[in-house]
Parts: C-alpha cells; structure tokens; sequence
C-alpha cells in the first residue's frame, strides 16, 4: 500500500478561524478528515502533520524517508523564504505536490515567490480546501506512473 504524508505549515491549525475571506470557513480537521476518505476510497494509507516550527517540519521531512512513498505539503508562509524546507524536500527525494488555499500568485508580491515549488512535482493554488483534494489526485497520478 502506497502511503502519503500530509504536511502542514505555520498558522495552519488556524484555518476557519484566521482571515476566513483568504482561507475559507473550513477548519484543519475537517480538510483532513475529507483527504483521509479520498485515500481510503484509493487504498492509500495517509498520515497528518501540522507544525508552526521550520525545524520540526524539516524533521517530519526526514522521518518521511524509506516510510512515504509522496508528501503533500502546505507550507504556509515558509513557502516564500525557506530553502531549509526547499533542501529538506530535495533531499529525501521522495515526490512532493505544494498546495495553497489561496491562489499566492494573485496576493502580495512577496507570496508570487515560492522557494520551494522548484523542488515539487507541481504546485496547487487557490482552490481553497479543494487545493488538498487536487493535490491529492495529482499526487497518486505520480504515484501511480511507473517506476515511482
Ligand atoms: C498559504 C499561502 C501563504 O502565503 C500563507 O502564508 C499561508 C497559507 C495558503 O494555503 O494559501 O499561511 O500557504
């Protein structure tokens, strides 16, 4: 069984709460509750992190080595500036989807910018919780090619 980590960055345990307008009225729980029905319908096994700390995201990267076989990953802010989760990412080696709720390249200049898109497969952005869902497809399509 394929398994995906699902990865989450600072201000994120917020979501339904923080700038609804931006992010929506759904909470973190209920956007990983709907992600662990699609892997259950898709056989795919499926773990949760959230931290607001860089280290312990880079750490959660690491451990996904020779245990994940793809990581979907909302970096949050670290997404504009951090290329300590840019190398964690490149690193491991291990195929990695960048999803936003809020489409980055529509809001301030200094969210235009991902530092770690670069290093993903691809990046979602703007479809509010349903970046996670999409991302998800797009994520077991890699899995699913050969040799992945
Ligand atoms: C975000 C976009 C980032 O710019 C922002 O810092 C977040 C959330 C999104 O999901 O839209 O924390 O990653």
């Amino acid at each position: 069984m394929k398994s995906v980590w699902v990865i989450n960055g600072p201000n994120l345990n917020l979501l339904g709460v923080r700038e609804p307008g931006v992010y929506g009225s759904q909470g973190l729980q209920n956007i990983e509750d709907a992600l662990r029905k699609q892997a259950e319908s898709a056989g795919i096994e499926i773990t949760f992190f959230q931290s607001n700390h860089e280290g312990a995201i880079i750490d959660r990267i690491h451990e996904a080595m020779g245990q994940a076989d793809g990581i979907l990953l909302n970096p949050g802010a670290l997404t504009h500036y951090s290329y300590a989760v840019r190398d964690a990412i490149s690193s491991v080696n291990i195929p990695t989807v960048e999803v936003h709720l809020s489409n980055i390249h529509a809001r301030e200049s200094f969210r235009h910018i991902s530092v770690i898109a670069p290093v993903c497969v691809g990046q979602i952005s703007g479809f509010g919780a349903n970046s996670y869902a999409l991302g998800f497809m797009a994520l077991m399509n890699v899995l699913e090619r050969p040799h992945s």
